[in-house]
């Protein structure tokens, strides 16, 4: 079996004010025992530069940067302001961003190698729709497998490339895929990283859990086969629920 590091990751979407700043301090001092493991936390883009210094060893990143270099693009970030604020990372393709701002596999292709060209460590994410997991195991692996082909940016490598399983009817819902739903679904992600990028990488390539984890299911979510580290959402909004999922690990 290949030894793949465990990844703690924290996305806070739209949450976080600088009030909020000490829960990044907080964190940075649980990771700082923890060598065993990355921690890592992607916040709002207005958070990023204060956050920066009071990280210690965990990854601040974005949650998303554009496709393009630069230009008129109103509301958006870029890769090289994520860099300027002191990201060393960025989320791409989260399915609130599929969703909500009409994102393409081919956009977030684009953005994934557009964040890479800046050195950022990318976490790709991919996950079906409850109308499609409703249509069956199979239908669901084959449709998150396509989705992920799709969305995997040229000169993909486990180097800076993680990919992220989050299933949208999981996602703040409180419902969290079972140990079984994970492991099925991770293991055809595997195959299908495998065909793409070869053994090597392919088999070296982290893919995270997300959607409802909490101290309360870390362990299980952990302890199955394929499963890397978590991309967690509420839970990672102050320390005190975010230790029990970092202890975990
Ligand atoms: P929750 O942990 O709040 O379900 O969010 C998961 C997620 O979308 C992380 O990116």
């Amino acid at each position: 079996m290949t030894a793949r590091r465990k990844l703690i990751a924290g996305n806070w979407k739209m949450n976080g004010l600088s009030a909020q700043l000490g829960e990044v301090s907080a964190i940075a001092q649980l990771a700082a025992g923890r060598s065993d493991i990355d921690v890592a936390l992607y916040l709002p883009a207005t958070l990023i530069a204060p956050a920066a210094p009071l990280a210690g060893t965990v990854l601040i990143g974005g949650q998303d940067c554009h496709q393009e270099e630069a230009g008129a693009f109103t509301g958006n970030v870029s890769a090289a302001m994520l860099v300027e604020a002191g990201a060393r990372g960025t989320l791409v393709g989260h399915s609130e961003r599929r969703a909500y701002q009409q994102e393409s596999n081919t956009d977030v292709a684009a953005k994934a190698a557009r964040a890479h060209a800046h050195s950022l460590a990318v976490i790709l994410c991919v996950g079906e729709t409850l109308e499609t997991r409703e249509q069956g195991d199979e239908a669901a692996h084959a449709w998150v497998v396509e989705q992920l082909r799709a969305s995997l940016p040229e000169g993909a490598s486990p180097d800076w490339l993680t990919i992220a399983y989050e299933p949208v009817w999981a996602i703040g819902t409180g419902k969290v895929a079972t140990p079984p739903q994970v492991a099925a679904m991770h293991a055809a992600l595997r195959t299908a990283l495998v065909e793409a990028l070869g053994e090597d990488a392919g088999n070296v390539m982290r893919i995270l859990y997300g959607g409802s984890v909490s101290g309360d299911n870390a362990a299980d979510i952990l302890h199955t086969a394929n499963v890397d580290g978590a991309l967690v959402g509420g839970a990672s909004l102050t320390a005190a629920k975010f230790a029990p999922i970092v202890d975990a690990a």
